[in-house]
């Protein structure tokens, strides 16, 4: 069985291995992620299944995880990219994703950015204001080119997640509030040849647990893709964007086939079977398939708290310390006990907590910290001149390979000639 789990000793696996036994194999020194791919891949699968025989691309938001052999295993299983910026686009197609598979956002983005994303023909720059469509319209004359354009729509939801991954709300940065998306065509078909509009995009935010609020979305920008089709105007493909939300333990949620049969529907109901039905799945494909592991460097015990406290920090994994995220932390030889430990990492923040943690009357050598698969490494920093943690990769049981950490000396050396 794929990704994490304890036998009946409690020990932890990813996949066929114990962590411990990966852990020493590698070599790697704590803290050091270790990721399987194998329930990547399943996971992936599952989403591919669910979206059947209906026209369809599941791009994957690379910022979730931009490792190599991700995007490249991703990029093999027939996925494409969702980017953000000249860096991931660059990656995902030196890992293998047709540029047609690969959907640019961001409400930022350069001149540089929009050039190259030009050149490489795209399936679409996701426009995020009316004034982007000017930018991005000055760069296709100048190149004398013809951009690929989305809109992508901000449909006006409030979601039930952290406020710092809640997108869809009108009152936030991304995407063309729906009263302007009339006057947004109007604008590209003015320019047809500079500018064609192939697709219409969403995203609501991040960490749903049910198909629902995605669904609303989701018909928001069927109306409008219908309404601009009963007009004559060309459309390739409608984009529901990601957000599909995990169980980190503390709250269930449906499995992402869920989240595709619900988009299958509304695309049916529609009567726009014909789209191609684009999906941008981040965190469900990644997060559970990587643990962080981390030294218990020691104990603290003052008259308040019992503190564990470790190697990794919040440089390691913000996500506790910028969401309140709850991630299960957990001894690696054993299975959680009854005493409660309040863990924290060596960085001079008070934030940098993991919260508390039922980790056993043994204090353990290593612990894990699951369901770090994404936004773990990828929003990792080396604040307090804490060097970049290593990655493990393993599939089937076996590393098939390692990505050290710079280590201190690289961190020193980089600073010293600044
Ligand atoms: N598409 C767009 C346009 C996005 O902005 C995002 C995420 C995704 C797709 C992928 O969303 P996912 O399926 O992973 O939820 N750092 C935060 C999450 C930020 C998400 C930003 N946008 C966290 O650690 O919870």
């Amino acid at each position: 069985m794929p990704g994490f789990r304890r036998d009946a000793q409690g020990a932890a696996y990813l996949g066929r291995t114990t962590v411990r036994e990966l852990l020493e194999r590698s070599g790697l020194p704590t803290p050091v992620y270790l990721y399987d791919l194998a329930a990547i891949r399943a996971t992936a699968t599952e989403m591919t299944g669910a979206l059947g025989s209906h026209p369809h691309l599941l791009a994957y938001a690379v910022k979730a995880n931009s490792a190599g052999s991700i995007v490249r295993l991703l990029a093999g299983l027939g996925l494409g990219a969702d980017v953000v910026s000249g860096g991931e686009l660059e990656l995902a197609r030196r890992a293998g994703v047709p540029a047609r598979k690969i959907v640019m956002s961001g409400v930022a983005k350069t001149n540089d950015e929009i050039d190259r994303a030009i050149a490489a023909d795209i399936l679409a720059i996701q426009v995020e204001s009316a004034e982007e469509i000017e930018r991005i319209a000055a760069r296709a004359r100048a190149t004398g080119t013809r951009a690929r354009i989305a809109i992508r729509v901000n449909p006006g939801i409030e979601i039930d997640s952290h406020a710092h991954i809640a997108t869809g709300h009108d009152e936030a940065k991304f995407g063309v509030l729906r009263a302007e998306v009339p006057a947004a065509f109007e604008r590209i078909d003015g320019e047809p040849e500079h500018l064609a509009l192939v697709g219409l995009s969403v995203h609501v935010g991040s960490m749903m647990a049910t198909p629902e609020p995605y669904r609303n979305a989701a018909l928001t920008i069927t109306e409008l893709a219908r309404a601009r089709r009963q007009k004559s105007g060309s459309l390739e493909y409608i984009d529901f964007g990601g957000g599909i939300g995990i169980d980190y333990g503390n709250a269930p949620c449906e499995p992402p086939a869920a989240f595709a049969a619900a988009a299958r529907t509304v695309l049916r109901d529609a009567g726009l079977s014909d789209l191609m039905l684009v999906m941008e799945p981040g965190r469900c494909l990644v997060a559970p398939s990587g643990v962080l592991v981390a030294k218990v460097v020691g104990t603290k015990v003052t008259a308040r708290n019992r503190f564990l406290l470790l190697d990794a920090g919040m440089n390691d994994l913000v996500r506790p310390a910028l969401y309140g995220a709850r991630h299960r932390v957990e001894p690696l030889d054993w299975a959680p006990g009854a005493t409660e430990y309040r863990v924290v990492g060596p960085v001079c923040e008070s934030a940098d907590d993991f919260g508390t943690h039922a980790i056993g009357d043994r204090v353990p050598e290593y612990v894990v910290i699951r369901d770090a698969g994404a936004y773990g490494f990828s929003m990792a920093s080396e604040y307090n001149g804490r060097p970049l943690p290593g990655e493990v990769f393993v599939d089937d049981g076996a590393i098939v390979s390692v990505s050290p950490s710079p280590g201190r000396e690289d961190w020193i050396a980089r600073r010293l000639r600044a």
